[in-house]
């Protein structure tokens, strides 16, 4: 069921092989109470009791996500065996998606023939799809131009115990994440607002999400002069795309607006070296919006939702737009630029505006919008502002159930003042830098009227300098797992 180029090319199957000596590693889990799962018990009687020895003598323990690879005799079976510790209470989504995408992470380095995952009997039937998308996202990384891969993907993943309709939409899910990672991975001179657009339209040319693209003579035309503006110094042109999913019937539609800058260099604002090596993941809020978006295609979820994607490269040159500029949005409210680093906002102001179009029941936007969301909150967790506090609760209970950390902002009246301009309507950075996640999102707030909306910073989570134990470093996916969960009901 290959769907597109992202798709993980690992072979995935369901059924166990009868012939277990052709399993190359076995993974199993095991709890803190030691107490053996059935295969485990089997493995252990084969082997005269082997792995009650390694229990009884603490060499083989339980706690959460520890990792025991050990090598089997030919008479017991696989060639070896990865015994997972499952921790004390019984997992969740996030602990089965983590444990396996860590555990198949660790076997990626060097060449493996079949990988039996045997989670399904340690963790609960509602959570095998996770079993599986941790699998499939174990088995994508950021070393995209590597000449040697540093991930060595096995040649085939087997699920014992989960069903096909589980594994399916596992991999699904796990295929979409990385279709979102890999779009923010790629370098910028290959992924532009052009290239991206035309990723987009692929990616949905055999599904019956409709995508639209508007190139800048269209931008022109429906006055989107904020989007035009931040891509006014590029020699790559800005692009609008929306893709429409509707599959609910009459229901007014839900919309997801991502930021999509390409690059950031902070335009003539200019960033610091530093400070600008990552900025090609400055597009991951549009990349998570696609990713979630070709999840609902693929798994023909019968909801309305519509994704914007406002795409352009902040850069410097003559035609740059300027500080001291006063730019009139598509909505009609003006905007002063006193900075042109803070040119998510700008783009998203045309964004939202096009949205709104819609009529939606909600707006939920997603953006790598602010730094100090992350002095505010860390690099792992999204900063989540509203206007609408039921909507982020129900956007809460999705992330939490999946493991996805989040953390309201507060939205008090008392910051608006910060984003009033003495000669527009507003400007586009508050007075100085503190509070700057919530001045920004105050900026946002302008854009959505009093339609039920969401903004989530994802300016710490969605790119990571560092790896983890289940994912490489690089680009995420952050959010694709909690929004696809929310739209699901
Ligand atoms: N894209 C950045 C925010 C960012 C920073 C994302 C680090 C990911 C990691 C954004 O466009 C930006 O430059 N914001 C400025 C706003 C300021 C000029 C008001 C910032 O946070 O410094
Ligand atoms: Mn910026
Ligand atoms: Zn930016």
């Amino acid at each position: 069921m290959t769907e597109s180029k992202f798709d993980v090319s690992v072979k995935l199957t369901s059924g166990s092989a009868e012939d277990q000596s052709a399993v190359d590693v076995l993974i199993l889990g095991l709890p803190s109470n030691n107490s053996l799962s059935a295969s485990l018990r089997d493995l252990d009687e084969l082997g005269n009791g082997w792995l009650t020895r390694l229990v009884n003598s603490g060499q083989l323990r339980g706690s959460r996500c520890e990792m025991t690879l050990l090598g089997v005799p030919s008479e017991i079976g696989p060639k070896m065996l990865l015994v997972v510790g499952l921790g004390e209470s019984a997992a969740t989504r996030s602990d089965a998606y983590e444990m396996t995408a860590a555990a198949i992470r660790s076997l990626l380095d060097r060449p493996r023939g079949r990988i039996e995952v045997r989670l399904a009997e340690s963790i609960a039937d509602e959570q095998h799809d996770a079993i599986v998308a941790g699998a499939v996202t174990a088995c994508e990384g950021q070393a995209l131009y590597r000449s040697e891969p540093s991930l060595k993907l096995p040649t085939e993943i087997a699920f014992p115990g989960i069903s096909q309709k589980q594994l399916e939409r596992g991999q699904t899910i796990g295929d979409c994440i990385n279709q979102a990672r890999r779009m923010v991975n790629e370098p910028p001179a290959v992924l532009y607002p052009e290239s991206f657009a035309n990723e987009v339209k692929t990616l949905f040319s055999d599904k019956e999400t409709t995508v639209e693209i508007w190139d800048e003579h269209r931008l022109a035309e429906e006055q989107c002069r904020a989007i035009l503006a931040v891509g006014a110094g590029s020699s790559r042109p800005p692009r609008l795309v929306i893709m429409s999913h509707l599959c609910g019937g009459d229901e007014p539609p839900i919309v997801l607006v991502g930021k999509g800058v390409t690059f950031d260099s902070g335009g003539l604002s200019l960033k610091p070296s530093d400070a600008m090596i990552d900025m090609k993941c400055d597009m991951a809020g549009a990349a998570t919006v696609v990713g979630v978006m070709h999840a609902l295609a693929r798994l023909g979820i019968r909801r309305n939702v519509i994704g914007f994607c406002g795409l352009a490269e902040n850069m410097v040159s003559g035609t740059s737009y300027k500080l001291g500029d006063v730019i009139k949005t598509r909505s009609g409210k003006t905007i002063e630029i006193l900075n042109t680093d803070a040119e998510g906002r700008v783009v998203l102001a045309d964004t939202l505006d096009v949205a709104k179009d819609y009529q939606p029941k909600a707006i939920v936007d997603l953006a790598t919008l602010t730094g100090a969301c992350m002095v505010a909150l860390g690099r792992d967790v999204v900063g989540a502002m509203t206007n609408d506090d039921s909507l982020l609760e129900e956007i809460e209970a999705a992330a939490s159930s999946e493991g996805e950390l989040l953390w309201q902002l507060p939205m008090f009246k008392h910051y608006d003042e910060q984003v009033k301009s003495k000669v527009a309507d507003i400007k586009n950075i508050g007075d100085g830098r503190w509070g700057g996640a919530i001045t920004a999102a105050k900026f946002l707030e302008n854009f959505v009227d009093d339609l039920p909306w969401v903004h989530l910073d994802i300016a710490g989570p969605a790119f990571a300098d560092q790896p983890k134990p289940h994912r490489d470093a690089g680009a995420t996916g952050v959010m694709v797992r909690t929004l696809l969960r929310w739209i699901e009901g």
